[in-house]
């Protein structure tokens, strides 16, 4: 949070603001308060820490901070907010753990609606909201007890530092300049003196927000040596009102705009202030609030993005800007001339942009600021438009008409065409049915056009136009100027976050206070991570002398290296060395799968974003720029790979590919009423994990010891990379683990690649070297979950059985094996899922192609192969023309059962959290509301779906299902527990706190985990499979059991003594207080010749129902609720497993709806960025969000009867990308289009929209596929 004390006012203000785009240049003058300045354990936590923490809105920590600065700014300048604010001040920040709902539900309490806590006094809370079951609500036990919540007292907070307003007031402000390196930073304090300079330097820019200039010199490597910053000069933050409109200062950050312009709404008539309206709509979906409180209006301006959202609402509403150069000032009109090509205005490169002036509106003139954006908020938009109308007074003829748009070519658009044909014409069908032809004409993109879409951002010119038709005839309606009637006024989509069910069973009342296990306990570091002070690798504080590592990577996806020259980046400032394969003293390759991969590539390359050499230097920045350096030439070879068509027509496989049948498919195909064929697409994922690839290697100075601090899943195997990587034993090697930012699977492979070369740059400099991937440079490299291809043929009786299917998938692997045979072959054990289907038949085939290598993601295959299955249920559903929900339930396993690999299983529980799920979520009921909805609404379009999984846990090759424990009790009693696990927001370290509380019978508090090593307990396996607790939880009981035996014989002797007491007694009878615990897990295994095996240990259940709706015109939607029913046996940690459900839920949701990446046709990756790749954020949580743990379940298989829960609910969150496609649908029945219809995931609203097939989007037509390079590919 940046405070500022403003002279004039004799005022402070606080606003929050990204720290990467913030330059410390500018902040002279101002006070930063950081998470560890508004509390820490060590004084007093801040009532923001605490309540996000205990509501469990911290799993691994790495967004905690930025959660907690966002909902502190806003209470420092309103400590009783909305829930419209916080979830506005939420908007900009995002998390891959919690799903958000326990964040959102922590800042609830601060805020006074109706519908929330009142957790600042009266014990008035609905956190629970709705009831539901016969059983009180006061009964139910609750996740966080909101009357154990320290009161938001703002008189407590932080005061701006009196040295900064006495200087501000007795000091006049000077010229600020300070030199850098490479660049120099001006900031003047008279506009006279600005003029001057960018007189002088025309071409240094003027950095106001740094919100475009930031991006530009950290991402595209861009160097401004001299850097102008005018945020002192007052000429440009001066606001001024006149007759005809209001002048704005164009240093005005676009939150000060959006003030201005809503302090002004209401001092004038409606008419008055149509501009000022669209205008402010836009600005509260700008960017986020970060970006608002910083970003400039002039700098927006200036920008000329091609899809700003401001420049067309402010040419079609007649704006203009006052410019200023030493040349003089002048006027300019913000119309199609100001804006002339990619980044490029009309002004001259001295200019100033000193205010831009905003009209009034006059009376019969209407105007519109309209967006779409991939995703709700927080978003650049894929099309923008600013239209604006004016009639003649009580008429429907139009008198004049302007409108723009943004993200249909280089920059701002006029559709001055189309406005021609609607000029003097009545505002009717007719005129606008001319209208759109014309403009389909005036703005046709090429079908290569940059950024793609291009149908989509076609179609959403016209029906962003007609949304407008539809709101003026609506205005002219209330105005009577017309009395015919009107079609229906599309609503915005819902958006207020409900407060959600969380319901768990509660412990039984004899179970001991002391006793944690099945109780909702905070992660055990969420205060630390709440208050900014867990130490993540990347905090280590630097060592002596210690070097930073940045790879240099290829820039083609198949060549041959024909030349290497790392002499220019020797020379460079800082560069120590340059680290190449031939530097590697032992394995040059990493064995997976039984292929060798190259840590660095030698001679061939075989991917963009192969890593070939890397640099180290003695800082970050020098690293990055001799990487710049190194020279790599190439000599191309034919034909890379890209797509999963390419490599089957090529048949480039990785070995083995599996195959798996029950029953006579071919046979039984001849037996049924329909035979139907289908395919679908599924994209890959990023993991997008918080916590960047980070690790520091420190050579300790001896006998070839080396310490590795590592972001890492699997301690263990980074242990045996870096020793077979050095040639040196394991045992020099000790891996340390404190905590991970986030890992979802994708921090085991791909980390010990990138280990091994960063030990090598260790050993040979004999120095620490630490290595953290930007986030472009770790999307480049470390690949993610396998977009795959399904293909399938299903043959089913009338009544909707299914007797046959054979399935086909496809992933696409990437340039390496790492881990994809597995990830295929786990699509083919899991293709039954919850069905019965008797003749069944399945391949699983791992493609080999020219893009960064694939790894494992969470549910390693299962969330593709599953979603492969229900698309094909869903084919049969509309071929019959019934609910997809029938066929599912009619062909659902039922009684004792056996899979497809011939193990035996009850699908009991399976089949109650079908039942408990629909009867919780009001199942019929609401198709029946839906269905009404939909013939009420031609726009809008709601959809519903429910899905089942059926998931096994548990590793199936059998030797990785083990684990160890080591347990200290220290003399003074206290409890030091290590295990093979690695915490990294699952909580699994909170769990193994609870069991060695239940174990030792002692409280947690006495309970410490320091972290993972590979010195204490060695030998261990990935904390991955969702096995983590059943596998470390059972060695953890292990090792208090044996101790609490080994202590028996004191407490006999002495019944009444304490702990402490004990312990310490031990230790004088000289009994070891440490012990060792093992687990021997489950022989699990696949016979794949016998087609049969028992390769998970037990099964995790559940069921998701979610409804949406679409606004078919853009193909945006809103999942109105999601209620989630799932059997995880008895809970060790309700609040933990309720986490991991809700957030594998939501980065469901972003795989299935949202999540896409993109890949140039030469399989350069696009989207290296949370720019361009969109993650889920607080806008895409289910308005109502209900989950519900079935009771009265058991599970001999695992610890205290519970089940594995980390992977499971992802999948689930198809039932959003099938609620869509249900209100697709609709929409598509209403354009007299029924049956089956392909819609690939994820379904983002292009897709969703195309699909829709609306008037507007059928009259675009589409290019044939081959007759133009498409600007991506579907891999
Ligand atoms: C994460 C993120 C999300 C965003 N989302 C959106 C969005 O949804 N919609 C949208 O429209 N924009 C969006 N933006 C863009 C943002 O609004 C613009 O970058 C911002 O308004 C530019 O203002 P600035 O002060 O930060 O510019 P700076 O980066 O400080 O400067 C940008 C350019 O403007 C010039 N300039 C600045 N002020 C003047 C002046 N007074 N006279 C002449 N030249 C000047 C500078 O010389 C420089 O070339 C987003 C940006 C980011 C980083
Ligand atoms: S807790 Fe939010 S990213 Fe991990």
């Amino acid at each position: 949070m940046v405070s500022r004390y403003q002279p004039a006012t004799k005022s402070i203000i606080h606003y929050s603001a990204n720290a990467c785009l913030l330059p410390l240049c500018q902040l002279h003058g101002a006070a930063v308060t950081t998470v560890e300045g508004i509390g820490s354990t060590k004084t007093r936590i801040h009532p923001v820490q605490e309540r996000i923490a205990k509501a469990h809105g911290s799993q691994c920590g790495f967004c905690t901070p930025g959660m907690v600065m966002s909902t502190y700014a806003l209470l420092r300048n309103k400590p009783q907010p909305t829930m419209d604010d916080i979830t506005q001040a939420l908007a900009g920040n995002l998390c891959r753990c919690t799903g958000y709902r326990p964040i959102v539900e922590g800042c609830r309490t601060f805020c006074q609606e109706a519908n929330c806590c009142q957790a600042n006094g009266a014990a008035n809370c609905c956190l629970n909201g709705e009831k539901n079951g016969d059983e009180p609500e006061q009964e139910k036990p609750q996740l966080f007890d909101k009357l154990d919540l320290l009161p938001l007292d703002p008189t407590q907070e932080l005061i701006f530092p009196p040295e900064l307003i006495l200087m501000a007031d007795t000091t006049s402000p000077q010229t600020l300049t300070f030199h850098g390196e490479r660049v120099t930073w001006v900031s003047p304090v008279s506009l006279e003196e600005l003029i001057q300079l960018k007189a002088k330097h025309p071409k240094a820019p003027l950095v106001m927000g740094n919100t475009n200039i930031g991006p530009d010199m950290k991402f595209k490597g861009i160097l401004h040596p001299l850097i102008i910053s005018p945020t002192r000069v007052k000429g440009l933050f001066e606001v001024s009102q006149t007759p005809q409109g209001v002048w704005v200062g164009a240093g005005c950050s676009l939150s000060e705009l959006h003030s201005v312009l809503e302090k002004l709404v209401p001092q004038f008539p409606e008419e008055k202030t149509e501009v000022f309206r669209a205008l402010n709509r836009q600005l509260g979906n700008l960017g986020s609030v970060q970006i608002r409180n910083v970003a400039s209006l002039g700098g927006n301006i200036v920008s000329a993005y091609p899809n700003s959202d401001l420049n067309p609402i402010l040419a079609a509403g007649n704006c203009k800007v006052s410019v200023i150069s030493s040349g003089g000032r002048r006027e300019v009109p913000l119309n199609q001339d100001f804006f002339v090509g990619f980044g490029k205005v009309i002004l001259q490169p001295e200019e100033i942009v000193l205010s831009v002036f905003i009209p009034f509106s006059r009376k019969g003139e209407f105007v519109q600021a309209l967006r779409h954006a991939p995703r709700k908020e927080a978003s650049f938009a894929t099309v923008t438009a600013g239209m604006r109308v004016m009639f003649s007074e009580s008429s429907r003829v139009v008198q004049d008409v302007s409108i723009y748009y943004g993200g249909m070519g280089p920059t701002t658009v006029s559709a001055a065409k189309t406005c021609q044909a609607i000029i003097r014409r009545p505002w009717d069908d007719e005129t606008l049915g001319q209208a759109y032809d014309i403009l389909l004409e005036e703005l046709a993109l090429p079908p290569s056009a940059p950024g793609g879409k291009v149908e989509f951002r076609r179609s959403l010119t016209l029906s962003l136009l007609f949304k407008f038709y539809l709101e003026v005839l609506h205005k002219l309606k209330a105005m009577n100027v017309i009395t015919d009637e009107v079609p229906e006024k599309i609503q915005p989509l819902p958006r207020d976050i409900q407060p959600g069910l969380q319901e768990f069973q509660p412990v039984s009342k004899d179970q001991s206070n002391h006793d944690a296990v099945g109780r909702p306990m905070m992660h055990r570091s969420a205060i630390s991570q709440a208050t900014g002070e867990a130490v993540y690798c990347d905090d280590l504080p630097k060592i002596e002398g210690e070097l930073f590592l940045m790879v240099v990577t290829s820039s083609r996806p198949h060549a041959k290296i024909t030349g290497l020259d790392v002499s220019e980046a020797l020379q460079l400032p800082g560069v120590v060395d340059v680290i190449t394969t031939k530097d590697i003293p032992g394995k040059k390759v990493r064995t997976f799968c039984g292929y060798n991969e190259e840590l660095l590539a030698e001679s061939e390359v075989s991917c963009i974003g192969q890593m070939i050499c890397a640099v180290v230097a003695d800082t970050k920045a020098h690293a990055k720029r001799g990487a710049a350096a190194v020279k790599i030439s190439y000599e191309d070879l034919p034909d890379p790979i890209f797509t999963i068509e390419e490599a089957v027509e090529k048949s480039s496989y990785f070995e083995p590919r599996r195959l798996l049948q029950r029953g006579d498919v071919t046979e039984a195909f001849k037996t049924v009423d329909k035979v139907y064929e289908g395919e679908i697409r599924i994209g890959g994922q990023e993991h997008f994990y918080m916590e960047t690839q980070s690790m520091l290697v420190v050579p300790v100075g001896e006998e070839m010891e080396f310490n590795v601090y590592i972001s890492t899943q699997w301690p263990t195997l980074i242990q045996d990379a870096v020793a077979e990587t050095l040639n040196i034993a394991s045992n020099r090697v000790t891996c340390h683990v404190k905590r991970v930012g986030g890992a979802f699977g994708g921090k085991v492979t791909r980390t010990s690649v990138l280990a091994s070369i960063t030990s090598v740059a260790a050993w040979k400099t004999n120095r620490a070297v630490r290595c953290v991937l930007e986030r472009g440079e770790d999307m480049l490299i470390t690949g993610g979950r396998h977009p795959t291809l399904g293909k399938y043929k299903v043959g089913f009786m009338n009544d909707g059985k299914i007797v046959a299917a054979d399935f086909q998938f496809f992933a696409n692997s990437g340039n390496t094996v790492d881990e994809s045979p597995l990830v295929a072959e786990k699509m083919v054990l899991h293709m039954d899922t919850a069905y019965n289907i008797p003749n069944l038949r399945g391949r699983g085939t791992a493609c080999k192609t020219n893009l960064p290598s694939n790894t494992a993601f969470r549910g390693f295959g299962v969330p593709q192969g599953l979603l492969i299955v229900e698309n094909m249920i869903n084919d049969v559903a509309m071929v019959l023309g019934c609910p997809a929900d029938k066929i599912r339930e009619m062909n659902m396993y039922r009684g004792p059962s056996t899979t497809h690999y011939k193990f035996e299983f009850n699908p009991e529980n399976l089949l109650r959290c079908w039942e408990e799920c629909k009867r919780r979520s009001d199942y019929s009921a609401r198709r029946g509301a839906i269905e009404q909805f939909n013939e009420q609404n031609r726009w809008k379009k709601r959809g519903i779906s429910i899905i089942p999984i059926k998931y096994g846990i548990a590793f199936s090759d059998g030797f990785l299902n083990q684990a160890a424990a080591l347990v200290h009790i220290y003399k003074d009693g206290s409890v030091l527990v290590s295990h093979g696990g690695t915490e990294m927001g699952q909580g699994v370290h909170t769990k193994m706190q609870q069991i060695a509380s239940r174990e030792l019978h002692i409280p947690p508090s006495k309970i410490y985990i320091s972290e993972t090593s590979t010195n204490t307990v060695p030998n261990t396996c990935p904390s991955a499979a969702s096995f983590g607790t059943d596998a470390n939880g059972m060695a953890v009981k292990d090792a208090c059991q044996i101790l609490y035996q080994r202590l028996e014989p004191i407490r006999k002797k002495n019944p009444k003594g304490t702990w402490e007491s004990w312990a310490n007694k031990a230790f004088m009878e000289k009994i070891s207080l440490s012990a060792t615990g093992f687990y021997k897990g489950p022989d699990l295994y696949v016979d794949w010749d016998k087609m049969e095996g028992q390769p998970y240990a037990y099964y995790t259940y559940g069921v998701s129902c979610s409804e949406v709706e679409l606004d078919c015109l853009t193909g945006e939607y809103r999942t109105l609720r999601t209620d989630i029913v799932v059997d995880i046996g008895k809970s060790v940690n309700p609040s933990v497993d309720m986490g991991q459900i809700e957030g594998a839920f939501m980065q469901g949701l972003g795989l299935y709806t949202l999540e896409e990446l993109k890949f140039s046709p030469f399989g350069l990756l696009y989207t290296r960025g949370p720019s361009q790749y969109k993650v889920p954020a607080v806008c895409d949580v289910p308005l109502q969000f209900n989950v519900y743990l079935l009771p009265d379940s058991d599970n001999p298989y695992a610890i205290y009867s519970s089940k594995g829960i980390g992977e499971p609910t992802l999948f689930l969150g198809s039932s959003v990308f099938f609620a869509i496609k249900d209100a697709v649908a609709a929409a598509r029945s209403d354009s007299g289009l029924k049956g089956p219809f392909s819609l690939n995931s994820p379904a983002t609203p292009e897709r969703a929209c195309l699909a829709s097939a609306s008037p507007f989007t059928q009259k675009v037509p589409a290019s044939k596929p081959g007759s133009f390079k498409p600007w991506a590919l579907d891999i």
